[in-house]
């Protein structure tokens, strides 16, 4: 830490200019803004607090300067450190611990042990970050005015002057903030969102374009490069020393609810690059992760904002749903043809059409009539069958006598809704026509809330888990903008897709429906010829470097720009809605889905006590994971979403919300049959497997196709066999917030190779998942990390890939997805994957060991009854291989009633003159060798997975 001089005399200066400013006006222009001073250094055993004053005259740039902030720095954890800057007068809105609650104050010292060190100098203020166990390395974070380059430098985006930046200032007013900080040179940024960027999963800090990303919930498509559902201000840093072949991990998160937009960049002839955060409201209050591994600092920022909350096993399995079934009769459809085409369906779900006249919390009396759906829900039930139904964010404005809505009398009774400012119910427009909506700051929210849910799941809607869509929150007309629902009108501003006038014409990139046809079928490999090769995915966007840059143009969507809406109010609740207590909108926008994510998890906890809730939310924000998972939202049937899909659940991964997936085949548009199949294969090896379609849009479930069913039920059938290894993914995202999918340089940070990849990823450390992106091809190039030091084995014939320089080129015939296994991994398994995850999970284990370097292999697994909430009790079995044997043994109280069975080992160099189990040799027909693949397979053995430990030799 550096000594410090005070800035006394600046601050007479500046207070003579205050007083003398009555009426502030704005500058819009923060080049002249002073910065501030430091002074009054108390220090603690834990860190430090100080006063910061305004420096020099106020700039009222976009809003009037504090003239006295506080800073408080917090070394939490060693790993953890805390830089807050607030205002000392407290004005700002920041986030009450009753919506977030984060880890209490440290009760022992870490300032002389943390591997994170403040820095700072006085006058002007400024900090930077540094690693103590790096000190001569480039900081962390670093605001210094001395380590940014100079400006003005010319607009992000071409022709908006608002995206230049000029001066580098601390600048905290009312209405913004603006903190800035120098990175190194094109250095990897991953996470701030929710994005879809077209530079890919490593964000574009490039001199080229840079990125901002916007802060603002937002319901909009799935647009390319804009803000959308939710709002994540973290982000993960990677760095890579080749000289000393060092790489470090960290993570910056900014902790606030406010509107702003992150930018960024690499200026133009700059050494380095930067990010600049643009915020319009709250305060400063940023944490630092110091990693060093990309894993840590996910599970760092977990435990800041919480674990992800437990999933149930039967999550796991293959969700269907669409937009579109029109009634039960469609719906329970649906469930038969899945089983008569033997195509595993664990849980049905419905969207709108369920509704009564659109309405939340009803099923409609002619087509979803209570007492049927009460019967077909607990068909499913005994079948191991689940169902979940959608909960919309805007509750009908209900107020005829003549047509009583429950839902919305009892609300208006216990007063939950947002209110106008002056204190009148605020009104907006959803499905059902003028909606109100739930404001969780009020006090009575979460009781109302429990009773809507129980009441609906009483009157035979009995639900298994809970869909919260719109919750951005989604309002189609701007503004508290009329009264009175009523059953005649629920129009609204735009005919439903599907409906006549309102066709969905559109499919996939290539497809040629005057040669294939209105049901979406196309040849693969066939005829059609695919001109429009920028609508592909190639793989000259992997390697070092080239990722970013030729990712824009490979991935630029010619059909799918959607920008952002411009007006905070548009499309969603006026910024001045008014919360209880009086909080308005604008500063808590971001939280919507967050707290309704919150307050339907709670619920749930009642209604289903001791079960574990599943909830899938739009919108998220930090924290969200705690309480629900996220579905990527409307995207589209075309190839683009489908590569889009995979940096979408990467991100999320880094959020905490690892339960994630997208619509399977695509929402928006027809698919058709080769995209579908490609695409139900890739989502079997994404945590939430759910397929979701249009109203309008071709149907879409997998069972339409004969290619779509037989590669559904390949992927389908290994999803489930490997039900073990994800319910183990997901108990250590739920202990420790360790991500279950993950980009290849996770595991292999030195490999800058690796850094740009997304499309390719990892299920836990161990699977290699390698799709194909692309239509119209029966190959695909796949990286194989590890530089050659690593052994990957075919998933499905043991082979050995032989990948020079790194890569390989695969066969991928349409209803193959590749998957291969990292050497030194042992993955339990069920031996018997069947129609439910239920019905697998009854079935006895087989272990599958691929043996690196011919001998040493690692793995655990975690098991529990998959129900409980929390989890009652729990086993870890550990697998371990050395030369000629494998050890297996566990801990903890679950009773495990199915016993390992069946191995598989790879990599048995020759064929064993014996086996043994126990000490007991076995039989010789009770296990196989084959020499081609080095494979040992061992059946006839009933291993008890609570016992002793247990040694197979061969
Ligand atoms: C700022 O702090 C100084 C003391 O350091 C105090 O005299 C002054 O009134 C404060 N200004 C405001 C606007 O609170
Ligand atoms: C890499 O490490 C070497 C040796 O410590 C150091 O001199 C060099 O500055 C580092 N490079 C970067 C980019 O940090
Ligand atoms: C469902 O189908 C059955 C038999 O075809 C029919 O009797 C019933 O009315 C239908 N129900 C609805 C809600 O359409
Ligand atoms: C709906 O329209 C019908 C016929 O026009 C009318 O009788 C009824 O009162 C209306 N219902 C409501 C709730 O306004
Ligand atoms: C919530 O209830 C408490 C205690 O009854 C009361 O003091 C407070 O004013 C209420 N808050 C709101 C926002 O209604």
């Amino acid at each position: 830490m550096l000594l410090l001089t005070y800035g006394l005399g600046l601050i007479g200066v500046f207070l003579e200019h205050t007083l003398a400013q009555s009426v502030p006006s704005f500058s819009k222009n923060v080049s002249d803004c002073p910065g501030y001073s430091l002074h009054t250094l108390q220090e603690s055993n834990t860190g430090l607090t100080a006063q910061l004053s305004l420096a020099g005259p106020a700039c009222n740039a976009f809003g009037t300067d504090y003239q006295n902030l506080t800073i408080q720095v917090t070394y939490e954890t060693d790993t953890r450190l805390r830089v807050r800057i607030a205002d000392s007068e407290n004005n700002q809105y920041t986030i009450p611990e009753s919506v977030i609650s984060r880890p209490a104050a440290p009760a022992i010292s870490f300032t002389n042990s943390s591997d994170l060190i403040f820095n700072f100098e006085p006058s002007p203020f400024a900090f930077w970050i540094t690693r103590r166990s790096g000190p001569n390395s480039a900081p962390l974070f670093d605001t210094r005015l001395s380590a940014l380059p100079e400006t003005p430098i010319p607009p992000v985006i071409t022709g908006d002057e608002s995206t230049a930046l000029d001066g580098f200032s601390l600048v905290f007013e009312d209405q913004y903030l603006q903190l800035t900080s120098s990175l190194p040179h094109d250095t990897n940024i991953y996470g701030l969102g929710e994005v879809i960027a077209s530079s890919g999963f490593r964000r574009n800090v490039a001199v080229s374009g840079g990125s901002i990303q916007t802060l603002w919930a937002r319901d909009a498509g799935d647009p390319v490069d804009a803000n959308f559902y939710g709002n994540h201000p973290v982000y993960l840093e990677h760095r890579f020393n080749e000289t000393i072949n060092e790489a470090q991990s960290h993570g910056v998160f900014l902790f606030s609810s406010s509107g702003g937009d992150i930018m960024l960049l690499t200026p133009p002839n700059a050494k380095q690059s930067l990010v600049q955060y643009r915020m319009i409201g709250g305060i400063l209050d940023f944490y630092f992760f110091s990693g060093p591994s990309p894993v840590a600092v996910i599970e760092q920022h977990g435990a800041l904002v919480g674990f992800p909350s437990w999933i149930p096993s039967w999550a796991f399995g293959f969700h269907q749903c669409r937009w579109g079934y029109a009634s039960l009769n469609e719906t329970m459809e649906q469930v038969q043809a899945m089983r008569a085409a033997n195509i595993p369906l664990e849980v049905m779900w419905n969207d709108i059409d369920l509704y009564h006249a659109f309405r939340d919390f009803t099923s409609d009396p002619v087509s979803y009539p209570g007492e049927e759906m009460r019967a077909f829900i607990r068909e499913l039930a005994a079948n191991n069958q689940h169902y979940i139904p959608i909960l919309d964010a805007g509750v009908p404005h209900a107020t005829n006598t003549s047509d009583v809505y429950d839902p919305y009398t009892r609300g208006h009774e216990l007063d939950v809704f947002v209110k106008n400012p002056d204190s009148t119910e605020y009104i907006g427009q959803e499905w059902p026509g003028y909606t109100v909506f739930p404001d969780w700051f009020a006090n009575a929210t979460q009781q109302w809330w429990t009773e809507a849910l129980k009441n609906w799941s009483d009157g035979g809607v009995e639900f298994s888990g809970i869909w919260l869509d719109e919750n951005e929150a989604s309002s189609l007309c701007q503004g508290s903008c009329g009264t009175g629902a009523d059953l005649n009108d629920t129009s609204i501003p735009s005919v439903l897709p599907g409906t006549p006038g309102n066709p969905v014409p559109d499919y996939p990139e290539c497809y040629n429906s005057s040669i294939s046809g209105p049901s979406g079928n196309i040849t693969i490999n066939g005829t059609l010829t695919c001109t429009n090769s920028s609508a592909l995915v190639g793989l000259s966007a992997r390697g070092l470097g080239a990722g970013a840059q030729t990712g824009i143009d490979i991935n630029a969507p010619p059909y799918a720009i959607h920008n952002g809406n411009g007006d905070l109010s548009d499309h969603t609740l006026a910024t001045n809605a008014t919360h209880a207590g009086g909080i308005v909108d604008l500063d808590v926008h971001n939280m919507w889905g967050l707290m309704e994510g919150k307050a339907t998890h709670l619920a749930l906890q009642d209604l289903q006590p001791g079960k574990r809730p599943v909830i899938i939310a739009r919108s998220t924000f930090p924290s969200s994971g705690k309480w629900a998972g996220h579905w990527l939202g409307d995207n589209f049937s075309t190839w683009q979403s489908l590569y889009y899909s995979i940096q979408g659940i990467l991100q999320f991964q880094i959020f905490n919300i690892p339960f994630v997936g997208a619509d399977t085949c695509g929402f928006h548009g027809n698919t058709d049959e080769e995209l579908c199949n490609r695409w139900m294969q890739l989502s079997a090896f994404v945590p939430f497997f759910r397929n979701h379609n249009q109203r309008g849009a071709i149907s879409q479930e997998p069972y339409r196709w004969d290619s779509v069913a037989n590669a559904s039920r390949t992927a389908i059938s290994i999803r489930y066999s490997l039900l073990p290894y994800w319910v183990t993914l997901f108990a250590n995202a739920s202990m420790r917030g360790t991500p279950p999918i993950r980009a290849l340089w996770y595991e292999f940070p030195t490999e800058p190779e690796l850094f740009a990849i997304d499309q390719q990823f990892l299920v836990g450390a161990d699977i290699l998942v390698t799709p194909v992106l692309s239509p119209n091809i029966s190959s695909v190039e796949g990286i194989f990390p590890g530089r050659g030091q690593v052994t990957w084995r075919d998933f499905y014939t043991h082979a050995v890939v032989k990948a020079s320089n790194g890569t390989a080129t695969l066969s991928a015939p349409l209803g193959h997805i590749n998957v291969h296994i990292r050497g030194g991994a042992a993955l339990l398994m069920h031996a018997k994957p069947a129609y439910t995850t239920t019905e697998s999970r009854a079935g006895p284990f087989s272990l599958l060991v691929s043996l690196e370097s011919h001998s040493n292999a690692f793995g655990t697994a975690y098991l529990d009854d998959g129900l409980s909430n929390p989890p009652a009790e729990s086993r870890n079995v550990i697998f371990s291989a050395t030369a000629n044997e494998l050890k297996i043994s566990s801990c903890g109280n679950f009773i495990v009633g199915q016993k390992l069975e069946a191995l598989t080992i790879l990599g048995v160099t020759n064929k064993p003159s014996k086996v043994s189990a126990g000490g007991k040799n076995l039989q010789s027909s009770n296990w196989g060798y084959l020499p081609d693949v080095q494979e040992l397979v061992i059946s006839g053995v009933s291993v008890d997975l609570n016992g002793a430990e247990t040694t197979i030799a061969w």
